[in-house]
């Protein structure tokens, strides 16, 4: 079965090749300029009234720096972040025992916020509203409840799913930002800027080679250009130019449109097994023998934005420039021509 490169890439652990080329500061993060416009000024509004900075939601397809702005925003309010997700607080106590080594004005960076367990959300509202954590004790007739303040804090959730999240948890945020993917020439930006720290010389064209190819994705930008980085390195005089990129990127079976393999696959699946659709997102996860989750989060947004896909109320629909790039004939009034 294939193996999707971007898959990889996308669900990687933070290497310190990440690390090192994550912008520490808002000056050095390119792109998504309406909200690290909004962020700026929350936190300059915050400085003057000598405030805490209100909680703030951040949602998008992986990769696209949610991580990287919740650091950005610690960094901005020069107060410590605290990391943890979603999955990882499994009870209240949890909860309680980090927003205990919380201090006023640290930032609390709950990553898949949208997986919560819903006990813990409950918990949350007053955390998040007064500053307050109500936490039960015993059980039965000995139940009572304990109250403990907490310093006020700055909530940051990042989530890949924002329509997942309840009404009363979003409505708890003061500002909610939808990252969007980048142009070619934010990612040409960030490519010369990764090159930079990494010292590999790299020519304009390349770069764009590179962008062209990362499927709006910053992190898909870093991993291709350490890839093309190693080609270069062994197979031409280490300058990345056009055609060193072109040759390495080829080498790895991505396409001028940054489709990987499992993209295509998943579209010839949509086509030559469910012709066309509408069918299921677990159906197609089950003819693909991937996850649906990762379809979900990691694929279909890229193949929607592109046009080659839909999701409708009855399921997914390939568009009629699925069928020209996998190179079948698009039937007449086909499903997403109806659609
Ligand atoms: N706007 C940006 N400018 C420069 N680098 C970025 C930007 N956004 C993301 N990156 C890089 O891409 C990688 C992935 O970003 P991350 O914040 O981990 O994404 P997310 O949390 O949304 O999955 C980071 O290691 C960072 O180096
Ligand atoms: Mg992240």
């Amino acid at each position: 079965m294939g193996e999707s490169y971007y898959s990889q890439a996308t669900e990687a652990p933070v290497t310190s090749f990440d690390l090192s080329l994550r912008p520490p500061a808002f000056s050095e993060f390119c792109g998504q300029e309406k909200i690290k416009e909004r962020l700026l000024l929350m936190v300059e509004a915050a400085r003057q009234r000598g405030d805490v900075l209100d909680h703030v939601l951040l949602s998008g397809p992986p990769g696209l720096g949610k991580t990287t702005l919740a650091n950005i925003i610690a960094n901005a309010v020069g107060r410590r972040i605290h990391t943890t997700s979603g999955p990882q607080i499994e009870k209240a106590g949890d909860l309680a025992g980090i927003l205990t080594s919380v201090e006023k004005g640290d930032v609390l960076f709950i990553d898949e916020i949208h997986r919560l367990h819903p006990a813990i959300e409950e918990y949350l509202y007053p955390a998040m509203e007064d500053f307050r954590l109500d936490i039960i004790i015993d059980q039965g007739p000995n139940a009572r409840s304990i109250q403990l303040n907490l310093p006020k804090f700055t909530l940051v959730g990042a989530t890949t799913r924002a329509g997942m999240l309840t009404g009363p948890l979003r409505s708890r945020f003061g500002l909610v930002n939808r990252l969007d993917y980048y142009s070619a020439e934010e990612l040409c930006r960030i490519i010369h800027r990764s090159a930079g720290l990494l010292d590999v010389p790299i020519v304009e064209e390349g770069a764009k080679e590179i962008a062209l190819r990362s499927r709006g994705t910053p992190r898909v930008a870093n991993s291709l250009l350490r890839w093309v980085r190693d080609f270069a390195q062994v197979k031409a005089d280490g300058v990345i130019s056009a055609s060193v990129a072109e040759d390495a990127l080829g080498m790895i079976d991505i396409d001028e449109d940054g489709l990987d393999e499992m993209d295509k696959r998943l579209l010839e699946a949509l086509i030559f097994k469910f012709a066309g659709g509408p069918v299921g997102l677990s159906s197609l996860a089950v003819a693909l023998g991937e996850d649906a989750s990762t379809l979900e989060d990691v694929h279909e947004p890229f193949l929607i934005m592109q046009g080659f896909m839909k999701r409708t109320p009855r399921g997914r629909v390939a568009m009629p420039s699925a069928y020209e790039k996998i190179g079948a004939p698009v039937p007449s009034g086909s499903q997403g021509m109806l659609w």
